[in-house]
């Protein structure tokens, strides 16, 4: 492409190391998008001729079919996705191929082709995450009154529903999504047109290409345009983000797929065996989920680290850009299909759930606030008084509310019967009314808006 220049062809290791065939061929698709409307625009502005563009659009639409066919073949020689193209475009139309590159350079059209990968992936994430969230609400609403203990700490600390645990994994996700849509809004602006980086002197019109490539505009620098890759970032750390939440609910299955806690059995689908120990169910999928977290991550951490010393405009680093992108979002989507499939089929033991739930006298701040709210103690010494009646319990080896009258009266005389109404743990969860609480009637009522104004049921 650029032999005029040179007596001799480049070193074999050159030729490797300079290579991005290799992973950019999974842009076949929009680059062959940017060229078409590129063509078009040049043959409207009267800058090829109307035949030329035509010859090119149509050896365009041959090569998509040749690449859906039979994949891109790959050619070391001809470096990247662009080269490809473009060169399979000579041998289908001869000379004409060679007007396709006029007024563009491969640094806007990767630029190009890149924005436009990202903002695919990021509908295609969508749409799994939002089949993710139905699992969520739908399981949730199963369990909006599976009474299960809280934690802090890992402690025991209140019971709360499992239904209003499942949806806090919905407020992230929907936190998520709207992460991707930012980061889709922003990188909504066409770079082509901008050249190598100081733009053109032909008559183009960017504006025009912008619009049938989807974009919301053509981007306002050329230089910006060519050399910011901060479009890939935003979409990293969104993944990363959501790898994370992800993650945190892979773990709690993990953990209460343990033994000792018995909250929930893996479907066998969604389980491993052991080749030497046979009771084995392993959650393989869920410990993968949380690992790939830290590989998504470690994306997001490459390519800011690729950007951060680059001097303006385009520089051939540039191009490690892409295989952390893919990588991110390859783990992504796989870990998204997992945690779905999972969690579709988990079996919620609500039995262990509740005993486990009244094992941890978590209704031990009920108590409290029954003291303050009905004999007017103030909180830090009810705080105080419920610690006494815990200590007895532990040492009478019951739950708090099988404690006698007697004995809790002997701890503090103000304490009557109606207390054993806010000390069962079902008592607790309902009691806990406030906007975002754990009441079941909440989280059916977060569950019944989230079904309308986010999944658009
Ligand atoms: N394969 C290159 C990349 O991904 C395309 C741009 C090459 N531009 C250049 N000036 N060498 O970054």
């Amino acid at each position: 492409m650029w032999g005029g220049r040179f007596a001799e062809g480049p070193a074999a290791v050159m030729r490797e190391i300079n290579a991005s065939i290799g992973f950019d061929k999974r842009m076949w698709r929009q680059d062959i998008q940017g060229s078409r409307a590129h063509a078009a625009m040049l043959a409207r502005q009267g800058i090829v001729s109307a035949e030329d563009a035509e010859a090119i659009d149509r050896g365009l639409e041959q090569i998509a079919a040749e690449y859906a066919d039979s994949g891109v073949p790959e050619d070391m020689r001809l470096e990247d996705i662009h080269m490809h193209v473009e060169a399979r475009l000579a041998e289908l139309i001869g000379p004409a191929a060679g007007r396709l590159h006029t007024a563009r350079s491969r640094n806007d059209q990767v630029a190009t082709d890149f924005r436009l990968w990202v903002r695919d992936a990021i509908d295609e994430i969508d749409t799994a995450l939002a089949a993710f969230q139905s699992v969520l609400i739908g399981r949730a609403e199963e369990h909006a009154a599976t009474v299960m203990p809280g934690f802090t700490h890992l402690q025991s600390a209140q019971p709360v529903t499992l239904g209003h645990h499942l949806m806090a994994y919905f407020e992230m996700v929907h936190r998520d999504r709207g992460r991707f849509e930012d980061a889709r809004a922003r990188l909504n602006e066409c770079p082509l047109g901008s050249a190598a980086l100081a733009g053109t002197g032909f008559d183009i019109d960017r504006f025009a290409v912008a619009e049938e490539l989807g974009f919301d505009r053509p981007t306002d620098n050329s230089l910006d345009a060519v050399s910011d890759r901060d479009f890939a970032l935003e979409f990293l750390f969104a993944c990363a983000t959501c790898s994370i939440h992800l993650s945190r609910l892979a773990e709690e299955v993990i953990l209460w797929a343990s033994q000792p806690f018995g909250f929930v059995q893996l479907s066998d689908a969604w389980s491993t065996g052991s080749s030497i120990m046979p009771q084995k169910r392993n959650p393989d999928a869920a410990e993968l989920v949380r690992g790939h977290a830290g590989r998504i991550q470690g994306c997001l951490v490459a390519l800011m680290t690729t950007m951060k010393g680059l001097p303006l405009a385009y520089s051939k680093d540039m191009q490690d850009d892409k295989p952390p992108v893919f990588e991110a979002h390859d783990l992504l989507a796989l870990s998204i299909a997992a945690m779905t499939g999972m969690m579709g089929s988990i079996a919620f033991r609500a039995d262990r759930m509740l005993q486990a739930a009244e094992a941890g006298f978590a209704t031990a701040t009920d108590l409290a606030d029954w003291l303050v709210r009905e004999a007017g103690v103030p909180f830090r010494e009810a705080h105080h008084i419920v610690g006494s009646a815990v200590r007895l319990a532990e040492t009478e080896g019951v739950a708090l509310e099988r404690l006698s009258i007697e004995q809790l009266k002997a701890i503090d005389p103000r304490i009557d019967n109606r207390v054993f109404g806010v000390l069962s743990v079902g008592a607790s969860v309902a009691s806990r009314t406030s906007h975002g609480g754990t009441a079941p009637d909440q989280v059916r009522a977060r569950i019944a808006e989230a079904r309308a104004t986010i999944m658009g049921d």
